[in-house]
């Protein structure tokens, strides 16, 4: 072989290694599919404001099945509503996919809230209304999917929740745990890769919360990003990583270890002993004792 072509050889293997490393740094860095920075919320900024987050920090890879734990008031609907892009913060930073979402613009973010992210909400939801199948339907209507898709996708949707019975029933005609599990299928009816649930489990008995929790579980091993916001230790403990919030503040986040309910509850009673409420933190900081 010649000393030019060993040279091309050389170098092609050269730039090859160093395209490599490029792309798996890149691979690394989009890996982290949630990146919120320092970030705050503050209600009615001035005399009564409440301060919901409080210079939060959190990264959330693709994948992942992350639970939010904390109290009633200390924040997670709030958390929850920031990553969902439904509300902007009051300072901090929110990256999605590496892309700053104060930077996006009004079309891009409902592309998101409507294709990226599977809402739960907490309470159902449901419109009255309309049967179980109308109301899984409701958001693809307004993604412009054709009736014929929209009627596949919302079906098989309703099957995976086990509702395959219940399409033409409205929900007043259904149990809590039924209604939640339309939410579930109006949530995943177009495969979004990220859910977002707020106490998908709330108010429902053990049984039921088994259930949407074993749904939950089969999404994520579907391959997507699960966000589970509860005040549930039993709940919390299902998934692989639980971080802890308290008035505003993350105060735990760790990899669950297979950590035990009990556990979790001893982790909240202490947090709650210690609890400050955001309203009681503000008050002091205005100095309003009566
Ligand atoms: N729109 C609002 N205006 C003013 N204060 C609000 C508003 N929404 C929430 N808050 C306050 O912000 C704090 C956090 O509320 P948030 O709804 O995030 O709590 P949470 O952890 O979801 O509670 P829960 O478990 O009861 O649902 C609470 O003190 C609440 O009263
Ligand atoms: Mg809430």
């Amino acid at each position: 072989m010649s000393f030019v072509a060993e040279r091309i050889i050389y170098y092609y293997n050269e730039w090859y290694y160093v395209i490599s490393f490029i792309d798996i740094t890149e691979e690394e860095i989009m890996s982290e599919l949630i990146e919120i920075s320092d970030m705050c919320k503050i209600y009615n900024p001035g005399e009564n404001e409440v301060r919901a987050l409080d210079h939060i920090s959190l990264t959330i890879g693709e994948k992942e099945f992350v639970a939010i734990i904390g109290q009633s008031g200390s924040g997670k609907s709030t958390l929850m509503n920031m990553l969902g892009c439904l509300d902007v913060p009051t300072s901090g930073s929110y990256h999605l996919h590496g892309k700053d979402v104060a930077e996006m613009l009004d079309d891009e973010l409902s592309d998101i809230r409507n294709k990226e992210i599977g809402f739960i909400f907490q309470g159902f939801n449901l419109i009255p209304s309309l049967t179980a199948l109308g109301n899984v339907e409701l958001p693809l209507i307004y993604r412009g999917v054709p009736r014929a898709k929209r009627l596949e996708l919302a079906k098989e949707a309703l099957k995976k929740v086990g509702l395959e019975n219940r399409m033409t029933h409205k929900p007043s005609e259904m149990s809590g745990g039924q209604q939640q599990r339309v939410a579930i299928a109006r949530a995943i009816a177009q495969a979004p890769p990220i859910i977002l649930a707020d106490e998908p489990t709330g108010n429902l008995d053990s049984h039921s919360s088994e259930e949407i929790l074993g749904i939950l579980k089969n999404l994520h091993e579907e391959g997507r990003t699960i966000i589970l916001i509860t005040h549930d230790p039993t709940i919390a403990s299902k998934a692989e990583r639980i971080v802890h919030i308290m008035d505003g503040k993350i105060y735990k986040d760790e990899r669950n270890t297979g950590e035990s309910e009990q556990q979790i509850r001893e982790e909240l009673k202490a947090a709650q002993e210690n609890q400050v409420t955001a309203e009681d933190r503000t008050e002091e900081q205005h100095g309003w004792e009566e």
